[in-house]
C-alpha cells in the first residue's frame, strides 16, 4: 500500500506542472492575459534567466510585452515598450509594439505586387504604400497558437498560426512558426521563424520591439550608443520605398560601423519624410561557416546595459522611434518622440518589387527558417 502511494505521488509530481527533474527547468505556463475586443482569450507566457533577464510574451501577435533586465549594479528594468492590457495593443497608441510583424513586415510600394503571372493588391495602410502586413489580420493582430517546453539548456514558447490564403491579400495558406527561447545560464532570447505555404508568396518577419535600455519610458533614446555591422544601406524616396539603389554609408550620418551616439547626426534627416533614423541597413556578408553574425550593438552609457544582436537575415531596419507620440504605455509610462530605437532584423523592404535585392519570394516545398538572437549585457 504505502509503495503504491509512493509511486502515485511519484507520477502526480512529475505531472504537475511547475515541477521538474534536476536538469531541467520547469515548463512555462499560461496565464491569462484577458481577451481581444472579439472575446479571444490572450495567454501570456514567462521565460527567465538564472542571470535577472524576465521576458513575457503574450499570444496576440506573438509579441514581447515585457522584457527585464539587470543595469551594472543588478538593477533590473523592462527595456521594451508594451501595453498592460489586450485593450491597449489593440489601440491606436500602438505602433506595433513588440510584436512579430508579417506577412511581410516594412513596405510594399503602392500596395502591389505581381508574382507567378498574377498582379496582387494589398491594404495601403501607410499611405500611398503597404505596411507590416495589413489592417486586420497581418501577423501582430491575429491570435496565435502556443506550445511551451523546457529542455536542458532553457525554456521557451513556440507560437504557430496558419494564416488562409488570400488573408491580407496574399497568396497561399501560410503556415508561421515563432520560437522564443531563453537559456538558463544568459541574458538572452533567440527568436526562430520559420514558414511554409503551398502557393509562391512573399515572406519577411521581424520582431518590432521598441528598446530603451535605460528603462521604457525613459525621456530620450538619443545618448544611447549603436554600432551596425552595416557598410551600405538603401536609399529610399519620399514615401519610404527603396530606390533600388544600394549605397555606401562612408561620409554620411549613417555609418555606424563605430559606436555612435544616435543623436549625434539624427538632426540632419529630421526634414526627410523619416523624420530621423527610418533606414534599411545593408548587414556585412555572413563569414564562411558561419551561420550568422553580429549585426548591432547597443549600448547606454548611464545604465550600463548593452543588447547585441546576431541574425542570418540581410539587413536591419534602424528606426529611432521619430513617430513615437507620448502615448501612454505600461506602468503609466510614457513614450515620447525619439525614446526608443526599433532594430528590425529582416530582408529589404518592397524586395517583392526589386529584383536586385535578396528575394523574399517563398515557395511551395521550401521552408523558410531564420534566426536573431537577443544577447543583453551589462
Ligand atoms: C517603420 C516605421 C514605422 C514603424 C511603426 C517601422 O518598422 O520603419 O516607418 O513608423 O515601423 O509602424
Amino acid at each position: 500500500m504505502k509503495r503504491i502511494l509512493l509511486l502515485t505521488f511519484a507520477c502526480l509530481c512529475l505531472a504537475a506542472p511547475g515541477i521538474s527533474s534536476a536538469d531541467t527547468p520547469a515548463k512555462p505556463t499560461a496565464e491569462d492575459f484577458g481577451k481581444t475586443a472579439d472575446g479571444t482569450p490572450v495567454e501570456l507566457y514567462t521565460l527567465k534567466s538564472s542571470k535577472g533577464l524576465v521576458a513575457k510574451i503574450m499570444t496576440r501577435g506573438a509579441t514581447l510585452v515585457q522584457l527585464h533586465v539587470p543595469d551594472s549594479d543588478g538593477k533590473s528594468a523592462d527595456v521594451i515598450f508594451g501595453f498592460d492590457d489586450v485593450a491597449g495593443y489593440e489601440s491606436e497608441d500602438n505602433q506595433y509594439f513588440g510584436c512579430t510583424t508579417g506577412r511581410v513586415c516594412n513596405r510594399i510600394a503602392k500596395g502591389k505586387f505581381s508574382l507567378d503571372g498574377k498582379d496582387y493588391t494589398l491594404a495601403i495602410n501607410n499611405e500611398p504604400n503597404h505596411l507590416h502586413g495589413g489592417v486586420e489580420r497581418s501577423l501582430d493582430k491575429v491570435v496565435w497558437k502556443a506550445k511551451p517546453f523546457a529542455n536542458e539548456k532553457g525554456t521557451g514558447v513556440t507560437f504557430s498560426y496558419t494564416s488562409p490564403d488570400g488573408e491580407e491579400g496574399y497568396p497561399g495558406n501560410l503556415d508561421v512558426t515563432v520560437r522564443f527561447f531563453v537559456p538558463t545560464d544568459a541574458n538572452r532570447v533567440s527568436i526562430t521563424y520559420t514558414a511554409k505555404t503551398d502557393k509562391a508568396t512573399p515572406v519577411n518577419l521581424t520582431n518590432h520591439a521598441y528598446f530603451n535600455l535605460g528603462g521604457a519610458g525613459s525621456e530620450t533614446v538619443l545618448n544611447h550608443k549603436l554600432m551596425l555591422n552595416a557598410p551600405q544601406y538603401t536609399p529610399v524616396d519620399d514615401t519610404l520605398i527603396p530606390t533600388g539603389e544600394i549605397k555606401d554609408v562612408e561620409g554620411t550620418v549613417l555609418d555606424f560601423r563605430k559606436p555612435t551616439r544616435i543623436g549625434k547626426g539624427i538632426e540632419e534627416l529630421t526634414d526627410t519624410a523619416a523624420l530621423g533614423y527610418d533606414h534599411n541597413f545593408v548587414l556585412a556578408e555572413i563569414p564562411e561557416g558561419k551561420s550568422m553574425r553580429m549585426a548591432a550593438r547597443l549600448v547606454d552609457p548611464d545604465s550600463g546595459r548593452t543588447l547585441t544582436i546576431s541574425t542570418d537575415q540581410p539587413g536591419i531596419q534602424f528606426y529611432s522611434g521619430n513617430f513615437l507620440m507620448g502615448q501612454t504605455g505600461k506602468d503609466g509610462k510614457t513614450y515620447p518622440h525619439r525614446s526608443a530605437v526599433c532594430l528590425e532584423t529582416q530582408h529589404y523592404p518592397d524586395s517583392i518589387n526589386q529584383p536586385k535585392f535578396p528575394s523574399t519570394v517563398l515557395k511551395p516545398g521550401e521552408e523558410f527558417k531564420s534566426t536573431t538572437v537577443l544577447n543583453f549585457g551589462n
